[in-house]
């Protein structure tokens, strides 16, 4: 495993990480923890909002306090992207605390707002007393390191990031990048270089579920049929072939949409894995230099210029 630094928090982090949204309910869910501990996987992606996720990490993580935790605080009343915000400082602190009780931490290395979806409730984050609520966590100890994360289904040209890394308010942001959404690479990592932000990616696989998604060829072209009847590609070949993405063998789809995410200059590439084979499939894309050049320019000519993602 690679590690790399997490822009001003000076934290060394695994390359490839743990998003723990799904699949903390099985009866295996400590054992896969043990194993990605034991691959070299040192931050873990949680959130209030994801079920019972953040207990059992904190059962799962007893004895493992060197491993990072980046958990959320939602100020929205739902994931959806027209949820109405909801945020308040008081709300911002309690669910803090709640975090740290549930997780057994006297501190979280990561706290971010999550989900945040437009410029205008970004705004009201940072002049509501949520911000500097957050900012008095960080001085309290708390929380070590504060941030966002975004919400690519409603802002793919990251207008909220735009907006908010060159503030300088805060030390991480979470974003989308795949080669399905490959807008943040121009528009928001030069920003994060420059003002020294880490940057962790989620959605590496595009939010895939069974049908859609990079993880299998038939999930994936799925995925691009969605584009096109959305009007975001044409509806023409190559995109309408069904050898569209054999170019990217001997690659799977998986571990070419991690490599290309990889290829970039991130920090953390969160990625949900509900199981060890998926662990030992998605440690074969840990492999510098991730991607050749013909292959990254192909997916940049192919999928570029796709600015909303489809799920
Ligand atoms: N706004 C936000 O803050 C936000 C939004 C979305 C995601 N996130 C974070 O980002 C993380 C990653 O997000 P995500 O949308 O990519 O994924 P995800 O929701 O965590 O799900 C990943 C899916 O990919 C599958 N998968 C992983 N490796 C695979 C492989 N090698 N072959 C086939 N299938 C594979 C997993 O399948 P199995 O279940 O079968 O293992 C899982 O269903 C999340 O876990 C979460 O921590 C944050």
């Amino acid at each position: 495993m690679l590690y790399r630094r997490l822009g001003r928090t000076e934290l060394q982090v695994s390359e490839l990480s743990f998003g723990a949204a799904r699949g903390y309910d099985r009866d295996e869910f400590p054992a896969l923890v043990e194993a990605i501990i034991g691959a070299g996987i040192n931050l873990i992606d949680t959130a209030t909002g994801y079920g019972d996720s953040e207990l059992a990490l904190g059962r799962a993580l007893a004895g493992h306090d060197d491993i990072l935790i980046e958990t959320k605080y939602c100020p929205y009343d739902s994931y959806r992207p027209e949820a109405t915000y909801v945020g308040t400082p008081e709300a911002l602190v309690a669910s803090a605390e709640e975090s740290l009780r549930r997780l057994g931490r006297e501190h979280l290395d990561i706290f971010l707002g999550h989900g945040m979806r437009s410029v205008e409730t970004l705004e009201r984050f940072m002049n509501d007393g949520c911000y500097e609520a957050m900012v008095r966590l960080r001085e309290q100890g708390k929380v070590r390191f504060i941030g966002i994360s975004e919400l690519s289904e409603a802002d793919g040209t990251h207008q909220v990031l735009q907006r908010a890394v060159p503030t300088g308010a805060f030390d991480v942001v979470m974003l989308t990048l795949n080669f399905l959404l490959q807008t943040a690479a121009e528009s928001v990592l030069p920003l994060c270089r420059q003002h020294d932000v880490g940057v962790v990616v989620m959605m590496p696989l595009n939010q895939p579920s069974k049908v859609s998604g990079l993880v299998s060829l038939p999930a994936a072209l799925e995925c691009i049929r969605r584009h096109v009847a959305a009007g975001n590609l044409p509806a023409e070949p190559p995109y309408t072939e069904t050898d569209v993405l054999d170019f990217l063998q001997p690659y799977s789809i998986p571990e070419a949409g991690l490599r290309y995410v990889l290829s970039h200059d991130v920090g953390a590439c969160f990625v949900g894995m509900s199981c060890l084979s998926r662990l030992e499939e998605n440690l074969k894309a840990v492999d510098p230099p991730y991607l050749d050049r013909e292959r990254k320019a192909r997916l940049q000519s192919l999928f570029g210029g796709i600015q909303r993602q489809v799920l």
